[in-house]
């Protein structure tokens, strides 16, 4: 087989730097690091080493639901957007700030980021080898991406821009479309299996728009309203993984708020941890740290599942005894939805119907936060 390395060596062209390929995954296993270098980084690292176990000794008894393996499982193709994501309107996520709670190996958060326009995932999970293994779904859905038009010389110029300070703004209202499907997959999985995955790219991709959003718009001094430029990141400089209990933890990005929360799968884990109080916390932190408008894009598990998880260990099932006892909110009769809507404050939901195969055939419901309300 004849190998072409052009594509490569166009990248490497447009960055001023010799070929510098990353080794191959298996001895590198992330190629580029969560933002966050704090001290607070290190203590959660330390906290989840109770949830977490390295490679070696790891015995998998995922009582968070953190299965390794758990796409090859639930999805028949992974080369098509998630079932899930697919209920949404293309533009769902488009320019929006999204977290992924629970987001596992991360495939639905590279969709997210890679196919969908939005302007910044944040996918979080409790178990650090699965957020080791989101950084590598996510480097090797970039190094199989065909190369982007503004990094081949070649081609005609874009509405990126490259290195512009915000305060130069363009005055382009419109972000920088997401690649179109075909392109997704241009090299073969065998291109980073034998070379390695390309390196992550370093400010090549941001450009700066103006996004009229509420925390970015301020007043003139004759009171007029102004809309500031926002950065506008692209695929995989929109996305970044962090581990962390999302229930009882904040994570760096909390605190700038999000427009839309994707939590899939994970109530039932959360419930059988936490009890209805666990749940309850959980809506209420998803509540708060959307911004006013903002969605909560919720996959409930209906409670006739939680009898075989809980069977994971003494706890859960101890657990899901005191649930009984104390009448456990269950999905399927419409306690999570007179919890969010009269308890929680969401204004209202929509239902898009259900998806999946056989014991993952789950409904997918949006609550929307109410335009203006801070709390
Ligand atoms: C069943 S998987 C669902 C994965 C993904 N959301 C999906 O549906 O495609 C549940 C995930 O939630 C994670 N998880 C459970 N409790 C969590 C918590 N308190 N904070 C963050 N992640 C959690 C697990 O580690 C696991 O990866």
């Amino acid at each position: 087989m004849s190998f072409q390395p052009l594509p490569y060596a166009k990248r490497q062209k447009v960055k001023g730097e010799s070929p510098n390929l990353c080794p191959p995954p298996a001895r590198q296993p992330h190629l580029y690091e969560p933002t966050s270098s704090s001290s607070n980084s290190q203590r959660q690292q330390q906290h989840h080493s109770q949830h977490s176990h390295s490679n070696h000794d790891r015995p998998r008894t995922s009582l968070h639901g953190n299965f390794v393996g758990y796409y090859t499982r639930r999805r028949q193709d992974l080369s098509t957007l998630d079932p899930r994501l697919a209920l949404l309107p293309p533009s769902a996520l488009q320019d929006k700030k999204v977290l992924d709670v629970g987001c596992n190996s991360g495939l639905v958060a590279v969709e997210m980021a890679q196919r969908m326009g939005a302007a910044r995932v944040v996918g979080v999970d409790i178990d650090e080898e699965l957020v080791r293994l989101a950084k590598r779904t996510a480097d090797l859905a970039w190094s199989r991406q065909a190369p982007l038009p503004h990094l081949d010389p070649s081609a005609p110029s874009t509405s990126l821009q490259r290195d512009v300070p915000p305060h130069a703004s363009s005055t382009s209202s419109s972000a920088p479309a997401p690649p179109p499907s075909s392109s997704l997959n241009h090299f073969p999985l065998a291109l980073p299996r034998m070379f390695g995955y390309l390196p992550a790219p370093s400010s090549l991709l941001t450009s700066y728009h103006e996004v009229p959003e509420i925390e970015t718009v301020g007043l003139t001094r004759r009171g007029k309203r102004k809309v500031m430029p926002v950065e506008v990141r692209t695929f995989p400089e929109n996305l970044r993984f962090r581990t962390a209990d999302w229930v009882n933890e904040e994570i760096d990005y909390d605190k700038r708020g999000y427009d839309v929360i994707v939590a899939f799968s994970i109530t039932k884990w959360i419930h059988l941890h936490g009890l209805n109080a666990g749940l309850h916390l959980f809506f209420t932190r998803c509540y708060q740290s959307l911004l006013p408008g903002g969605r909560l894009i919720l996959e409930p598990q209906p409670f006739t599942t939680y009898a075989k998880s809980a069977r994971l260990s003494d706890e859960l099932k101890a657990n899901y005894e005191q649930l009984k006892k104390e009448g456990a909110w269950k999905c399927e009769e419409g306690d999570f939805e007179r919890v969010l809507l009269q308890e929680i404050g969401f204004e209202k939901v929509e239902k898009l119907g259900e998806t999946g195969e056989k014991g993952f055939r789950r409904a997918v419901e949006v609550y929307h936060k109410r335009e203006g309300s801070w709390l």
